[in-house]
């Protein structure tokens, strides 16, 4: 039970082995690696996300035998997504944006939260390339490098910065969506922006530096500590239809400020529809033929 747990101690212990296990990650980015694939060619996992996570496990189970663990890569092993229960519960992605490290893009991390009765209370995302680390208690505020961050107070979708995640679209099924998600924020937004973690990208709404973060198709692991330093920064985590943000199924509607969030929701609403609208057509048009 949180009450009973040292949550100082947890924090303390947590970033002292992330900054710890980072180098890793620190040092392999320029070099050469063994790359795997998981659901398909475009799924990767190295050496390095296996030995990271190895090493953040079994430095909290030496700490807190008690605990749970949830680990992407423990979970590819497995195949099996555990629930989340109320027992004190680590969610470790221990490289969020693979596909970056392994093309030595600087934009890459690792990212731990800890859930407490289903309730985040301490969230984590180290970038050890360029030395960034957010961190979050839940009552406390979020921080960058120990400064307090702010997310932004932006209320208008023309004047936002919007990050999306677009890779996601190579999902046949769902591309047109994707697409038509991406248009309909084009249209409006000062920019978009698509940068391949996860979890570095909420810290950039919590920072201010974005203001909208939107994707579906995510994992808990990509979402939890981000999700907790963006509310501690001020912004607000939804799900994209609009309900109460589920952290094990993460459809992700992030933002600086909850101004926006109906406008967001009826964009992508509308965009959806319009999407529908234009299969129907494609449809009738090639039985017509
Ligand atoms: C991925 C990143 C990426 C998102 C993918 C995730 P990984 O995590 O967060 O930004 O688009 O859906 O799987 O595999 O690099 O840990
Ligand atoms: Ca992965
Ligand atoms: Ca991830
Ligand atoms: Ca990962």
């Amino acid at each position: 039970m949180a009450n009973q747990l040292d949550l100082d101690h947890c924090f303390d212990f947590v970033m002292k082995l992330t900054i710890e296990s980072a180098k890793i990650i620190r040092n392999a980015i320029q070099g050469g690696k063994c790359i795997e694939t998981k659901a398909g060619e475009w799924d990767l996992v190295t050496q390095y996300d296996k030995s990271v996570e190895e090493i953040l496990i079994s430095g909290l189970i030496k700490e807190f035998p008690t605990h749970k663990f949830i680990g992407e890569e423990t979970v590819s092993k497995t195949n099996c997504l555990p629930n989340l229960t109320d027992d004190p519960t680590w969610i470790i992605d221990p490289i969020d944006g693979t596909t970056n490290f392994v093309h030595s893009f600087p934009h890459t991390c690792i990212s731990i939260a800890l859930a407490v009765n289903r309730q985040l209370e301490i969230g984590i995302v180290y970038n050890p390339v360029i030395e960034q680390m957010f961190t979050a208690r839940r009552g406390c505020g979020a921080y960058l490098n120990g400064n307090p961050i702010k997310s932004s107070d932006i209320s208008d979708l023309k004047q936002s910065l919007v990050c999306i995640e677009a890779s996601y679209a190579r999902i046949e099924e769902i591309r047109d969506e994707v697409m038509g998600r991406i248009e309909a924020f084009v249209s409006i937004a000062h920019g978009i922006r698509t940068l391949g973690s996860a979890a570095l990208t909420l810290c950039y709404i919590a920072m201010g530096a974005a203001d909208v973060y939107h994707t579906d198709n995510l994992s808990p692991w990509d979402v939890a500590a981000g999700t907790l330093i963006i509310r501690e920064a001020g912004g607000t985590v939804i799900d994209t239809s609009g309900d109460k943000f589920n952290i094990m199924n993460p459809k992700v509607l992030a933002m600086g400020n909850k101004k926006l969030a109906p406008e967001l929701v009826k964009l992508i609403r509308s965009a959806d529809m319009k999407t529908q609208r234009k299969r129907i057509n494609k449809n009738q048009s090639a039985i017509s033929t």
